[in-house]
């Protein structure tokens, strides 16, 4: 039931308002001027104020300014008198919601009224929603990688650069790009994602561009494309080695242009667009088998990040595992747990194929099958982890994983040799130094020197 608070000084007017919008299933009070209307802020909460601009005391557009600067504020609807229209509209321009004039009328007044509780309910909404997406974009991790890759959120979001994100599933990816956006200066513009892999082809262009009605079979009617409604945002590319050339190629076409044109239409779209893509894909692979445009690539790939593999920073699995493990108690049980020193380490000498994904949802299993235990232990671990987790032979799916596990191991071992010295390793294992710092970057090892 939406919450109103009516400021009049004038109690006739405020008893009959009562009565009309009680009937109309508003739960009212009552103030009589602008000192009593803060003090009942300061206990309640209201969806809408209507508010007098004279009033005895502090005068309505002071008590206006006061109400704005409360938590959540209530939407106001100024009440002007005859010949206090001016002021009204200052009001609107102080964060007024609208005004009404007196005398009042009551089909005006409900109108008004209506969409300023709606407003209301969608200002709350979308705080909220600001709030979830910022807790959503936390990245739990002390390993090298993961910290190196936090700074460079930190240095690189406020950039508008568009970002490229690669690594293998359930890494992060999405996660990084999340907190790129909710550090980035269009941070109160909306993050839009597209999931190239999971529109089907034929939809992928209307769904990025837009169309015109009648444009395609089953347009009814006109369409917003995810460009256009990333206007001033971000635009998330998902699994952008998934799309088809010819999206590609349009998708390049709107990079350079920053302007494009909803399909069975003529008239191109200006917009302001940062674009972050991610892939599991080797893109340079896909390029060489002719499935990726190069161009677009260099265009996509002005920031390179890399989330590396979980196998590769087994010092982030105790600090994610606990991390979860709070997450899913307070969403399952709301009530705290512990896990044992040897459930984690099985935990962290497990491969994890699947990455953070995939201890996310052992742990959130773990959750739900052991409601009452306090305490995990290694014994309630999932069979295929206490028997791998015994071992410490990481599993690799791909000879590309295998390769890259080595290399890095490899790396390290040369760089630690020569006491984090990058020219000297580079010598050492018959590289250009430049070429090192690429494998470094692409492997994740940060530079020490
Ligand atoms: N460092 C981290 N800290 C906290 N949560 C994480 C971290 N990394 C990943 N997660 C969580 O793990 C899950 C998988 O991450 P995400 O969806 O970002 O992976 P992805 O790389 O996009 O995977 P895919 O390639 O399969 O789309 C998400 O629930 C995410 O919130
Ligand atoms: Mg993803």
């Amino acid at each position: 039931m939406p919450r109103i608070l009516i400021v009049d000084d004038e109690s006739g007017i405020r008893e009959s308002l009562k009565g009309v919008l009680d009937d109309e299933g508003f739960r009212t009070e009552l103030a009589e001027s602008g000192e009593a209307c803060l003090r009942l802020l300061e206990k309640q909460s209201f969806d809408v104020v209507l508010l007098d601009v004279w009033l005895p005391g502090i005068d309505g557009l002071e008590t206006l300014q006061k109400v704005r600067e409360v938590d959540n504020p209530p939407e106001v609807i100024m009440i002007s008198g005859h010949g206090t229209i001016e002021t009204a509209v200052r009001a609107t321009k102080l964060g007024a919601y609208d005004f009404v004039e007196k005398p009042l009328s009551l089909d005006k007044t409900l109108i008004v009224l209506k969409n300023a509780v709606e407003a209301h309910r969608l200002r709350l909404e979308n705080t909220e929603f600001k709030k979830q997406f910022q807790a959503k974009s936390v990245i739990v991790g002390e390993s090298i990688p993961m910290k190196a890759l936090r700074h460079e959120i930190a240095v690189m979001a406020p950039t508008n650069g568009r970002v490229l994100i690669f690594g293998e599933s359930g890494t992060g990816k999405e996660l990084v790009a999340h907190a790129i956006h909710a550090h980035s200066l269009r941070k109160d513009n909306l993050f839009v994602e597209v999931n190239c892999a999971a529109i089907p082809e034929d939809w992928i262009e209307s769904e990025l561009f837009g169309h015109r009605k009648g444009a395609l079979p089953g347009a009814a009617s006109d369409k917003e494309g995810r460009f256009e409604r990333a206007n001033q945002g971000t635009l998330f590319l998902d699994e952008v080695g998934d799309m088809s050339l010819k999206t590609q190629s349009k998708v390049l076409r709107t990079l350079d242009e920053q302007k494009f044109t909803p399909v069975g239409d003529h008239d191109p779209i200006k917009v302001d667009v940062r674009v972050i893509a991610a892939t599991n894909k080797d893109l340079e692979e896909e390029i060489s088998k002719g499935n990726f445009r190069e161009d677009l690539f260099y265009r996509l790939n002005v920031i390179p990040f890399y989330v590396p593999p979980l196998r590769e920073r087994k010092e982030d699995i105790p600090l994610l595992s606990r991390h979860f493990l709070k997450e899913f108690s307070a969403a399952y049980s709301r009530r705290s747990r512990e896990i044992a020193d040897d459930a984690i380490d099985t935990l962290a000498r497990y491969s994890w194929p699947g990455n953070v994904r995939e201890l996310r949802n052992v742990i959130e299993r773990l959750v739900i099958m052991n409601p009452t235990v306090h305490k995990i232990e290694r014994k309630h671990l999932p069979p295929l982890i206490h028997r791998e987790g015994g071992r410490s032979t990481a599993g690799f799916s791909t000879l590309h994983q295998a390769r890259a596990a080595y290399e890095r191991d490899y790396i390290l071992k040369k760089l630690d040799e020569n006491h984090g010295n990058v020219t000297r390793a580079a010598e050492v294992l018959g590289l250009e130094r430049s070429h090192l710092y690429r494998k470094m970057k692409t492997l994740g090892i940060a530079v020490k020197e």
